[in-house]
């Protein structure tokens, strides 16, 4: 099983990006916790960022015709992008959706996500750790 771990606009940036909001570790620290939690489950992990919605769609496309569970933050893109919820509605394999923040506590347009209704599951406000968790009940859902 391969899981597909696909973050959206700003996410590269992590580290460097309001450090009070999503902390000191950078883009880097997050594709290595995943590679390593993915390396000690036995299960393909491949992590990728894009500021650009389309490359998104296209990854979107990619992981339905695979068969993959995804792990997504679709970053501001989760508040108003309909394509991309209509895109992670072809998926046929479980979505995690993963927020950083607890989007819950800051502004009230962050309170609605359009990816929510048709996700597995929602983890917010857990910093890197929401990706770790993701990736362990994907591994569990698929051998139990
Ligand atoms: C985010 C929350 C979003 O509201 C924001 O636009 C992001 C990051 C998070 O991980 O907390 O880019 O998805």
């Amino acid at each position: 099983m391969k899981v597909f771990v696909l973050n959206g606009p700003n996410l590269g940036r992590l580290g460097s990006r309001e450090p009070l909001i999503y902390g000191n570790e950078t883009y880097a620290d997050l594709v290595r916790l995943c590679e390593e939690t993915g390396a000690e489950l036995g299960v393909e992990v491949e992590v990728r960022q894009t500021d650009h919605e389309g490359e998104m769609l296209g990854w979107l496309h990619e992981a339905a015709d695979a068969g993959s569970p995804v792990v997504l933050n679709a970053g501001a893109w989760t508040h108003y992008s309909i394509a991309v919820r209509d895109a992670c509605s072809q998926l046929t394999e479980p979505l995690v959706e993963v927020h950083i923040s607890n989007v819950h506590k800051r502004e009230e347009f962050r309170h609605h996500s359009h990816i929510s209704g048709i996700a597995t599951g929602v983890i917010v406000g857990l910093g890197l750790t929401g990706y770790e968790l993701a990736l362990r009940f994907l591994a569990k859902k698929a051998r139990p």
